[in-house]
């Protein structure tokens, strides 16, 4: 899979990226990465990317020419990537949504900044808009490598072990029940027996139902969805 991203901050990118399962991701040719930095397609002598907005208000609005011009090389280069734009007042991304996206052979992701970006790219541009939470953050370049990490963990080989994601929170409509490692006893807390048992049925009935209780505790709504005919948890 291929991702270009258009964002004021390439810099931003490099560490995350460059880092885990992502790097690995990127050195097995799996999952593909570059940051564009949008001036690079703003025109004129300063190359400005944003101006005060119409109606007044403050604060800076991102224009539409550079992010319009910047995707359209990017789809010349590349092909007719999906254009994906962060964004607070987007369709939330969940596991769903996450696994739909790394069916895409390339995502071109739009990182806004400052007030917001001119309406005319969620119009005429984005194929999508995409929110990672109720909660406004500076800018869309940590949106955008959430998105990235989410995405690639559906990546086929992406990661060592598909049973482990397989088990993953939300996966089949429920959290993930708890988990230990060694020592068996630590401070006086020891591991639940049946870990300990070698019987594969029985740990796997003890992690379906501790996933059933915990999600129950902490996310009722989700017990619920996957309760609704056709969701299917038994
Ligand atoms: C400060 S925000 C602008 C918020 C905008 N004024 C609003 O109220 O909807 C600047 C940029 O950060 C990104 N962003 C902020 N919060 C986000 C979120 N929860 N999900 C995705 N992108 C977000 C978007 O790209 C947005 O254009």
């Amino acid at each position: 899979m291929r991702i270009d991203v258009l964002t004021l901050f390439p810099g931003m990118f490099s560490g995350p990226l460059d880092h885990s399962i992502l790097l690995k991701a990127r050195e097995a040719g799996l999952l593909t990465v570059a940051a564009h930095d949008l001036r690079e397609y703003a025109e004129g002598r300063h190359r400005v990317t944003d101006e005060p907005p119409f109606g007044g208000g403050g604060g800076m609005v991102m224009k539409p020419e550079p992010i319009f011009a910047g995707v359209e090389a990017l789809r010349e280069k590349f092909g007719q990537g999906k254009a994906v734009l962060l964004s607070p007042q987007g369709e939330m991304l969940d596991s769903v949504l996450a696994r739909r996206l790394s069916a895409e052979e390339h995502l071109i992701l739009i990182c806004g900044r400052y007030e917001g970006v001119d309406q005319r790219v969620a119009d005429h541009l984005a194929d999508l808009e995409v929110s990672i939470g109720d909660y406004v953050l500076s800018g869309g370049e940590l949106p955008a490598l959430v998105l990235i990490d989410a995405v690639a963990r559906f990546l086929p080989g992406v990661l060592g072990d598909p049973l482990a994601s397989s088990r993953d929170s939300f996966e089949e409509g429920l959290l993930e029940g708890p988990q230990y490692t060694r020592p068996r006893s630590f401070r006086g807390h020891t591991v639940p027996e049946v870990l300990l048992s070698g019987d594969h049925a029985a740990v796997e009935k003890w992690r379906r139902e501790e996933a059933l209780r915990r999600t129950r505790e902490r996310r009722p709504d989700l017990v619920r969805k996957a309760l609704t005919p056709g969701k299917g948890v038994e």
